[in-house]
């Protein structure tokens, strides 16, 4: 057919976009428009769009980071705050410092301290006596995240019920001295059972169970992790800010990630008790590099929580990972793990593809329900140029940097420079 025919029979192929609300993208290639997209502005404006969260996936170099950091650093202009907890590259720090934002940068030798036990400041409205189960809570849910990971299991009931007395005993001793409750504090209540008593279950079956947990804690206490999260905390949660993000470069390269996981645990916990305030207005959470995180069933389990949240909060999720099949890492079929990691991708109402490998292509098309149109486009993508899924619409969009992003995203600036001793 020729092209006057095939306009002829089908004059209407390009999508008509989003409109124009939100934060501008890029370019929409086949309707040679402008592309704008802002989570909470597609509410109620398009079917099926049911929360504000966000996956991008795409293989090394395509322009994963550089799409996140504008989507941050222009969603600052339209009165968003941004907070990366996970920043396994350190690439965020300098995004973080131009915008006039934060950074808190962990790892051994590090001065940076995070208490996860701190308690967030109460909403108002909120009663004293609620707002305390809450923390406790929290706390709970964060020391059994820490112990699962490091004992690389799930936690028996009773040693449930040890972890929670211990926390009631120290909390009740802090409060008596006047101090804020640390990580030390409950593994040396797990280690001594003389403080274990007033429970249903026999004091000496309680302590054999406390005595795994007491081990499981201390690497965070005495272990590699030693300081960065058994001390108060070295800076105040600041809710003005534009920009926090959580420098995590320095641990986790030695090819264990576990200590990456703990860290991610540790701050996550302490900067989602912050980010509990309903009041605290719009929010990005971008998650760079989370495909490392996608073994590890405790963490799965806190972005879950994150995610169910973040219509109710204000707070849009975007996840970072290489590839579709990241997911199904999590575990095998069934499992917890896996059904955890699809449900986070079913909690994305947009997903964005940047370019795959050809093997990677039949899971990303199963997994997205993608058309056969759809799966060749994205083996053919370039850089910085994705197909958006937006609740079933589907756009191919090149997303346009600004020079001035550009110099400040430039992640291949190591790769250009020499250092001066080797030139
Ligand atoms: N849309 C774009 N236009 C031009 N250059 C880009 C674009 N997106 C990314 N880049 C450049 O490509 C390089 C790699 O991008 P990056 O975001 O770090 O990739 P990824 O996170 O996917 O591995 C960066 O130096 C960045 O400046
Ligand atoms: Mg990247």
């Amino acid at each position: 057919m020729t092209t006057a025919v095939a306009a002829g029979a089908y004059p209407f192929l390009a999508e008509g976009g989003l409109g124009a609300d939100g934060i501008y993208i890029g370019r929409d290639v086949h309707a040679e428009a402008a592309f704008c997209f802002d989570p909470f502005a597609l509410y109620g404006r398009l079917e099926g769009f049911t929360n504000p969260n966000m996956l991008l996936a795409g293989i090394i170099g395509m322009g994963k980071s550089a799409l996140a950091k504008s989507l941050a650093t222009r969603a600052i202009a339209h009165n968003y705050r941004v907070y990366v907890p996970c920043d396994p590259r350190g690439e965020w720090t300098s995004v973080a410092a131009a915008l006039g934002g934060q950074t808190i940068a962990l790892g051994p030798g590090l001065p940076g301290r995070l208490n996860p036990l701190d308690a967030p400041a109460r909403p108002a409205g909120t009663s004293e006596e609620d707002w305390a189960g809450e923390v406790r809570k929290r706390r709970l849910l964060l020391i059994g995240s820490l112990a699962q990971t490091v004992l690389g299991r799930e936690l028996q009931p009773m040693e449930h019920t040890a972890l929670d007395v211990a926390l009631d005993e120290v909390v009740g001793y802090t409060s008596r001295i006047g101090g804020t409750p640390l990580l030390r504090h409950i593994a040396n209540v797990l280690a001594n059972p003389k403080y274990l008593g007033g429970t249903p279950a026999s004091p000496e079956r309680l302590a054999s169970a406390a005595e795994n947990l007491a081990h499981a804690l201390r690497r965070l206490v005495a272990g590699d992790l030693a300081g960065m999260f058994d001390a108060p905390s070295t800076v105040a949660f600041d809710p003005t800010a534009p920009m926090l993000t959580i420098d995590l470069s320095r641990l986790g390269t030695a090819g264990d990630d576990t200590a990456l996981v703990l860290a991610m645990t540790c701050a996550s916990a302490w900067m989602e008790s912050a980010l509990a305030d309903p009041t605290g207005g719009r929010r990005w959470v971008i998650y760079d590099e989370a495909w490392r995180l996608m073994r590890h069933v405790p963490l799965l389990e806190r972005m879950q929580a994150q995610w169910k949240l973040s219509r109710g909060l204000g707070i849009a999720n975007l996840m970072v990972i290489h590839r579709l099949s990241d997911l199904l890492s999590a575990g095998d079929a069934g499992s917890r793990g896996r059904a955890l990691a699809e449900g986070l991708l079913t909690d994305c109402s947009t997903r964005v593809i940047y370019r795959q490998e050809t093997d990677q292509l039949a899971t990303a098309t199963t997994l997205l329900g993608l058309t056969s149109v759809e799966t060749d486009a994205i083996a053919a993508l370039t850089k910085g140029r994705g197909l958006w899924k937006v609740a079933g619409r589907s756009f191919i969009v090149q997303h346009l940097l600004h020079p001035t992003e550009r110099a400040l995203f430039d992640t291949d600036a190591r790769m250009h420079t020499t250092p001066a001793t080797h030139r």
